[in-house]
């Protein structure tokens, strides 16, 4: 899909589709705008009839058959003072959705002098674009009427030499991660999960390492390893490295969990724990390799930044770890097991010593790590935690601008306590009760203390069966987008 902008007189536009977005005020001035394509005295008759005044969140449809234009959208944006991007990002998204399989071409035109910024209308051309997104590679049919290539923004004014291009690449990204966590486990292996990564490398030229088993056996991968015990499919540590060709001025390493299918191993996921879903174990490893594919794109200067996935299934065969296994990771710390199905961050250990050893400024990990964070904070906001306020600041400014929400939870130290063991330095599984503040304070082990650390767990919002805003039911690509922002802030 492309992005355009016509910025003529609209007596000269063709097109046949356009939503047209009002505020609550003088009507029959606002809709001045667009008297060359349509009569508007008797559009104005037809909007005072359905008592229309510009309402937030109110849509009127008007279908034409004897115009050039087939259909008008007016969108209520509400009164001038309340007037709020992420709603109108919210309404476009829901509407375009509905209509991406009816129209080549959807026009958009806005009062684009109540809008603040250049990032805003690329946000509405980034959730245009994001909710019509449609995965039919497993479908025989592969029917799925998609017809909309082209989201049209007219008469932008003074934003007149806009460029979508940063935003083709970060959608780019996140469609990635929406097929990379939508795809079933017997086609999403570890193998293939290093082949995607080896693709990103080869369309733009980042270095990669992908080690086998015997690589990170050498390396002392005793926690990463425990979990791959399991399953037949061999496991894969992939690592990518994005290196300007200006001076490196900050290293970041960003780090996913890689689980392409989680069974809970010997602890078995069963009744209500959703094992059918667990496909999406892979959900911060796809945000990882989506931003390292809108990024690779973009190019930002002075940075090196590594994106490391430790990536394997968590099943059951004769050799796979039992509950009470003691195992070594490879910063040497031992750990009982005291529950198979805390893997992620068993992975994530070996991930973030790793990482850790590459010597960054700031390391963030993303992970479907526990469902407990659903119970906290359902599926529209994720859960961070970080050791350095600072980063905590510009992840949640990062969220902000980028349109997924994040809330901070306490690395409460008292709670370490639930992670002790009697025969090894520490249990994987804590108590129910602050579950995922429990597999933070696990993470914390792993990474030198100097290092910045942001650890966010998306276990409630790497999926969603709601069809609502710039997601359409089923994976998001979510924490692309932050991360992305977060590094183009810099
Ligand atoms: N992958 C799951 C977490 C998860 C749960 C993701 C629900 C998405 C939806 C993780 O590996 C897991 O099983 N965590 C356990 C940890 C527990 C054993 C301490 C959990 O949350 O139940
Ligand atoms: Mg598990
Ligand atoms: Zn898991």
């Amino acid at each position: 899909m492309q992005f355009s902008t016509f910025q003529q007189d609209l007596n000269t536009w063709q097109g046949t589709t356009l939503i047209f977005g009002i505020v609550e005020e003088d009507l029959k001035n606002q809709l001045e705008k667009i008297n060359s394509i349509i009569d508007t005295n008797s559009l104005l008759d037809k909007i005072n009839k359905k008592r229309f005044k510009g309402e937030k969140g109110k849509v009127l449809n008007f279908d034409f058959f004897d115009k050039k234009l087939q259909t008008l959208k007016i969108i209520g944006l509400g009164e001038t003072k309340n007037i709020n991007s992420n709603d109108i990002k919210n309404s476009l998204a829901d509407i375009i959705r509905k209509s991406s399989d009816k129209d080549e071409k959807i026009s958009i035109l806005l009062p684009w002098e109540l809008i603040n910024s250049q990032e805003e209308i690329k946000s509405f051309g980034e959730a245009a674009r994001l909710s019509t997104y449609k995965d039919n590679r497993f479908n025989s049919k592969r029917d799925d009427k998609q017809m909309l290539n082209e989201i049209e923004f007219l008469n932008l004014n003074k934003y007149e030499n806009l460029s979508f291009k940063d935003t083709e690449y970060i959608c780019e990204g996140v469609e990635l991660a929406r097929r990379l966590v939508a795809a079933p486990p017997n086609s999403l292996t570890p193998l293939e999960m290093s082949l995607q990564a080896s693709q990103i490398a080869k369309d733009h030229d980042l270095e990669i390492k992908i080690l086998d088993k015997d690589e990170c056996e050498d390396l002392g991968m005793g926690a990463y390893l425990a979990v791959a015990k399991g399953s037949d499919l061999e496991p894969k540590f992939i690592h990518l490295t994005l290196k300007s060709k200006s001076p490196i001025k900050e290293k970041i390493a960003l780090v996913g969990k890689g689980l392409t299918f989680d069974s809970g191993g010997y602890n078995l996921k069963v009744g209500a724990s959703q094992i059918e879903m667990m496909k999406y174990d892979m959900g911060g490893s796809a945000a990882v390799l989506g931003a390292a594919k809108a990024l690779g794109a973009i190019k930002p200067d002075g940075l090196e930044i590594h994106f490391i996935v430790a990536a394997c299934e968590n099943m059951i065969n004769g050799s796979a770890v039992h509950p009470g296994d003691v195992i070594k990771a490879s910063n040497g710390k031992t750990i009982e097991i005291n529950n198979t199905d805390a893997e992620g961050r068993l992975t994530l250990a070996d991930a973030l010593t790793y990482a850790s050893n590459l010597k960054p400024d700031s390391i963030i990990d993303l992970a479907t790590l526990t469902g407990a964070i659903v119970v906290a904070l359902g599926n529209d906001v994720a859960g961070f935690w970080s050791n350095d306020n600072d980063l905590a600041n510009d992840l949640k400014n990062a969220s902000a601008d980028a349109g997924e929400e994040l809330w901070q939870m306490p690395l409460q130290k008292s709670y370490k306590e639930g992670l002790k063991s009697h025969i090894a330095d520490m249990k994987n599984t804590g108590p129910r009760a602050g579950g995922s503040i429990t597999a933070a304070l696990f993470l914390e082990e792993f990474f030198h203390e100097d290092i910045k650390w942001a650890h966010i767990d998306i276990a409630g919002t790497c999926w969603t069966d709601k069809n609502k805003g710039i997601n359409p039911s089923g994976a998001t690509g979510f924490g692309v987008k932050t991360l992305v922002q977060w590094i183009k802030n810099k």
